[in-house]
């Protein structure tokens, strides 16, 4: 008992720049029911960078971005993984772990990427233009990933394109990281008109207003799924872990995350002498996980998330091809 309560006061200090104790005395329930049940089930949390602070920085035992996610998959010793982020990732890992439960707090976290587009959009496309390689963002189901040749995230895109050689791409579903990577690469990319709810609400203008209201200076970091005119209108852009890793090496006074909410406040924590401008977009299917929902994951087991083996075969071998590239 004595040790649960002193774990939690310990991971308190992960978050106090950002959860106020009156709010972190609310959670403490969950968390210490949280951390017996990893304990019980052998259990593991993977999170993603926009998941909340207590999420985050507080229960979680891997976070990252969708590539660091992805590869971290690998690797994980333990016999349940609870995917806290959306359904796409939890189907990634699942890819990767055949043999683990993988578990989904709340099965209706999606993505307007991944149901932007099907299987059958795939096909179309390929017929439309034989011989030039599927390339396809993580931010789809399996099904759409097994008609793919190559999967990419937004932290290697570029390597991923580069990788194959040649001058012209099908990149699919986000027009807007299409766009971006085909003026970084110069291939030619064939795309789909699927795009990220939360980036695509982010205009030049915004970006223009943060710096007229911050004359003295604010380094804009902008995530490529924003339209290009957004990424324009940047300092830098790049997946969330890129953020991450410019901010630590920067540490710019001031800055501006074009993206998700949670990512502002995750890295305040780290960084609480920076000061955060936060014209963010909450992402509504992130936000489904919550404290409660992944105790009650781990406690009813529950959502278990499986694939058809014949479509989980070529959909891990368009992710494995991706995680060769950045081996290589
Ligand atoms: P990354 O974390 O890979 O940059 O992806 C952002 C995102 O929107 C994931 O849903
Ligand atoms: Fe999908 Fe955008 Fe939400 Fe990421 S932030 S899960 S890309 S809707």
């Amino acid at each position: 008992m004595s040790t649960t309560l002193i774990t939690v006061d310990d991971l308190y200090r992960r978050v106090d720049h950002v959860v106020p104790a009156v709010e972190w005395a609310t959670m403490t329930d969950d968390v210490n029911a949280i951390l017996e049940l990893k304990r019980q089930r052998n259990a593991v949390i993977l999170a993603h960078n926009y998941m909340t602070p207590e999420i985050f920085h507080g229960v979680s035992d891997i976070v990252g971005d969708s590539l660091a996610l992805a590869r971290e998959a690998t690797a994980v010793e333990a016999d349940v993984i609870v995917l806290a982020g959306v359904h796409f990732m939890a189907e990634t890992t699942k890819l990767l772990n055949p043999a683990k439960t993988v578990l989904i707090p709340d099965l209706r976290a999606g993505c307007s990427l991944a149901e932007s587009i099907t299987a059958a959009d795939v096909r179309d496309l390929r017929q439309l233009h034989p011989g030039v390689p599927v390339v396809t963002y993580v931010n789809t189901s399996a099904a759409v990933k097994a008609e793919s040749d190559i999967c990419c995230t937004s932290g290697n895109a570029v390597q991923v394109i580069e990788s194959l050689g040649v001058p012209e791409v099908i990149m699919i579903p986000d027009q807007y990281l299409a766009a971006n990577i085909a003026r970084q690469t110069g291939v030619k990319v064939i795309t789909h008109p699927g795009a990220c709810e939360v980036h695509e609400r982010f205009a030049a203008a915004d970006i223009r207003q943060v710096r007229a209201d911050h004359p003295d200076g604010v380094v804009v970091l902008a995530h490529p799924e924003c339209p290009p005119e957004v990424v324009d209108e940047a300092d830098f852009s790049g997946s969330t872990a890129q953020m991450l890793t410019f901010v630590g090496t920067h540490r710019p006074k001031r800055l501006a995350l074009i993206t998700e909410c949670s990512m502002s406040d995750n890295i305040a924590q780290e960084f609480p002498e920076l000061d955060f401008v936060r014209p963010c977009n909450l992402c509504p299917h992130m936000k489904r996980n919550t404290l409660a929902k992944i105790r009650r994951a781990l406690e009813t087991m529950t959502h278990e998330v499986t694939i058809d083996a014949d479509v989980a075969d070529r959909a891990r071998a368009a992710v494995e091809a991706m995680l060769a590239v950045g081996a290589r």
